[in-house]
């Protein structure tokens, strides 16, 4: 199958380092993608000064303005149209996708987790891991649904969790899969690979040398 240039719009409130990935993997060749537009609910985000280093569109849209949810997620979703995107990308974006967003991207919009799900959806996902004694963590990227991390899944990568471990230093061996992952991911999503089949995704055509699913295991502590 032959890869498309797919336009993407990323969604981020931080700090951008999945974003950066994603830009990366373009820059190289390895993702036959271009990001149209970045926005981000937060102002000041760091996601937004990447983006615009790279020269793409930069665009904040502030959540209180009047309308709630529902109004801020149509001018979000404006914005998107506005610059002809494809596939929506949350790249750490701190909120829930609402009826606006899903129904103007349907089966078009993936996330990134930190944590290998179903295992520990939400907030503080490294204490989840830590607290609940678990030896293997990771990330996850999937279709976005309704729910909370819930929606079907498209790869994962898994890192060991260490005795001496901190959620900082779980998240930082995780960020790096997720650096990996999520590019994948969406490589998959542009060859136009992906079929969702209830809460599976299939992989047509597997990638050279895999079964289709991206697990990548960092060598395990000895
Ligand atoms: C990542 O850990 C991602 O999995 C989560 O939020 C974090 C965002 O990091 N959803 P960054 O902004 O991409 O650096």
């Amino acid at each position: 199958m032959t890869a498309r240039t797919l336009p993407l719009g990323v969604l981020a409130s931080g700090r951008g380092s999945n974003l950066q990935a994603i830009l990366d993997e373009i820059a190289s060749g390895r993702l036959a993608a271009i990001v149209k537009v970045v926005v981000s609910d937060v102002a000041d985000a760091f996601a937004l000064d990447r983006a615009r280093r790279s020269g793409v569109p930069a665009v904040f849209v502030d959540p209180r303005s009047p309308g709630g949810k529902a109004a801020y997620e149509k001018r979000v979703a404006a914005v998107l149209r506005e610059h002809g995107v494809d596939l929506v990308v949350l790249a750490g974006y701190m909120r829930i996708c609402g009826s606006e967003l899903l129904a103007a991207f349907p089966g078009r919009i993936l996330n990134i987790h930190p944590s290998l799900l179903p295992a520990f959806p939400g907030l503080h996902v490294q204490r989840q891991a830590l607290e609940n004694g678990a030896r293997f963590s990771g990330c996850t990227v999937h279709f976005v649904d309704a729910g909370v991390d819930t929606g079907p899944i498209i790869a994962q990568a898994v890192v060991p969790v260490l005795d001496a471990d901190t959620e900082d230093t779980l998240a930082a061996r995780i960020l790096r899969q997720e650096h990996r992952v999520y590019p994948h991911a969406i490589r998959l999503f542009a060859e136009g690979r992906l079929r969702v089949e209830g809460r599976r995704v299939l992989v047509d055509a597997p990638a050279p040398g895999a079964d289709g699913v991206a697990i990548v295991h960092p060598p395990l502590p000895s």
